[in-house]
C-alpha cells in the first residue's frame, strides 16, 4: 500500500474503502453481504494496510456506519474515519447534533473526516462551517472535507471554515475526468487532497459488463453509462485496459485504479462486493503505469463518447418501463 502525507494526524491511504455498499438496498447485495461479508471485507482491508474508510449517514440510513464501525471494532483508533453529513438543514447546532449521532453509530470517539456530502443548494456554507469548527474545536472532528463541490465553493467554504478543508470528494474514473479542470491542479498546488469516488464507474471499468448481460441492481439500472449502447460504446475503452492489464498481469479495474490514483493528490475509495475484489483494489496501489501505457488510456478514454444528457434519460425510461424494440 501506499500512502499520502498531508500532515494528518493519521495516514491516509491511496487506495481506501468505500462503503455505500454496505446495507444499502439499492445497492442490493443482500443480507449476508450486510452481515458477514462486509465485516469481512473490512478485516481484509485492514491487514493490508487500507487506512482510508469512508461512509455516511445517509447511505443504508445510518446502516453504513452501524456495519462499519461494527466490523472495525478496536482497530477504528487506527484507521482514518471519514464520514459525510446530508446539508437537509445546514445550522451549526444541527451539524454537531448529527456529527454526534453519526460517531454514535460508528462508536467512534472521532471522526477523522467529517466531510458535506454535497452543497446546498440555497444556504451558503457559513453556517454549516460554524459548526465544523465547533465540533473541531471540541476535538470531536479531525478534518473537514467537502464533497461535489466545485473549486470556488470549496474555496468559499475554506474561507468560512478560517482553516483548511482539507478534501473535496468527487467522481473521478476514466469516464469522467471533469476534476482534472481545477480541483486536481488546485490539490497539488494547495496540499490539498482529491477522494475519488465511483473510481471504477461503478463496475463498467472492470469489463465485467456487455451490453447483452448489463448487471441487475437500483443503483445501476439508473445510471446511464450501463445503458445497451453505452456499454457498447465503451467497448475499445475496455479493450485498452484489458492489454494494459495484460502486460501487468493484472485486471481491467486494477488498472483503472491505477490510473487514477497515479496523480499524487488523489487518493480513491472503490466500493467492493467480495473480499477478492478488496484484494484486488488494495493490490492497484502496487501498480506503475508507464508513460506510454498512462497515453493510451487517455487516448481512449478521450475516444469514449457515451449517450448523456436527455437523450440517455429516455433510453433508461425505455430500458426501464419497455418500449418498442429496437428503439433502445
Ligand atoms: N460523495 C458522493 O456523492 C459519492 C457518490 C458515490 C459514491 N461515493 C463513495 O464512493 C464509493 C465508491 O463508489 P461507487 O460504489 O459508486 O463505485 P465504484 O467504486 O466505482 O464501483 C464499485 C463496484 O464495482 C465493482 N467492483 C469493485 N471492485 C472490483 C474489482 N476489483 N473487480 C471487478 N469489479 C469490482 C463492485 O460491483 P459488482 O461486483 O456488483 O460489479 C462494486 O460494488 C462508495 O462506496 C461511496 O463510499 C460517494
Amino acid at each position: 500500500m501506499r500512502y499520502l502525507d498531508l500532515g494528518t494526524a493519521k495516514q491516509i491511504s491511496k487506495i481506501g474503502l468505500g462503503t455505500w455498499q454496505f446495507g444499502s438496498r439499492e445497492w442490493g447485495y443482500g443480507e449476508q453481504y450486510a452481515v458477514q461479508d462486509a465485516q469481512a471485507i473490512v478485516s481484509r482491508a485492514l491487514e493490508l494496510g487500507v487506512t482510508l474508510f469512508d461512509t455516511a449517514e445517509i447511505y443504508g440510513f445510518g446502516r453504513s456506519e452501524r456495519i462499519l464501525g461494527r466490523a472495525l471494532g478496536e482497530r477504528l483508533e487506527s484507521v482514518f474515519l471519514a464520514t459525510k453529513i446530508l446539508p437537509v438543514l445546514p445550522l451549526a447546532p444541527v451539524v454537531e447534533q448529527r456529527a454526534v449521532a453519526s460517531a454514535n453509530r460508528l462508536d467512534a470517539r472521532r471522526l477523522d473526516l467529517y466531510q458535506v456530502h454535497q452543497p446546498n443548494p440555497v444556504v451558503r456554507d457559513g453556517t454549516i462551517m460554524r459548526g465544523m469548527r465547533a465540533l473541531q474545536r471540541v476535538g470531536l472532528v479531525g478534518e473537514v472535507g467537502v464533497s461535489n463541490y466545485s473549486l470556488a465553493r470549496w474555496r468559499a467554504a475554506e474561507d468560512a471554515l478560517g482553516t483548511r478543508v482539507l478534501s473535496n470528494q468527487v467522481r473521478y474514473n476514466l469516464v469522467d475526468r471533469g476534476p482534472e479542470r481545477e480541483l486536481l491542479p488546485h490539490a497539488e498546488s494547495a496540499g490539498r487532497l482529491v477522494i475519488a469516488y465511483s473510481p471504477l464507474a461503478q463496475g463498467l471499468l472492470s469489463g465485467r459488463y456487455q451490453a447483452g448481460s448489463p448487471p441487475a441492481n437500483r443503483v445501476r439500472a439508473a445510471n446511464p453509462l450501463f445503458l445497451p449502447e453505452n456499454l457498447r460504446r465503451a467497448g475499445d475503452l475496455i479493450a485498452v485496459l484489458r492489454e494494459v492489464a495484460d502486460a501487468h498481469s493484472a485486471t481491467p479495474a486494477q488498472i483503472a485504479l491505477a490510473w487514477v490514483i497515479r496523480h499524487p493528490a488523489v487518493v480513491a475509495i472503490p466500493g467492493a462486493s467480495s473480499v477478492q475484489q478488496m484484494e484486488s483494489n488494495a493490490a492497484a496501489a502496487d501498480i506503475t503505469l508507464t508513460e506510454d501505457q498512462h497515453q493510451a488510456l487517455e487516448a481512449a478514454s478521450a475516444r469514449f463518447r457515451p449517450v448523456t444528457g436527455p437523450a440517455a434519460v429516455l433510453r433508461l425510461a425505455r430500458t426501464r418501463f419497455g418500449g418498442p424494440p429496437g428503439r433502445r
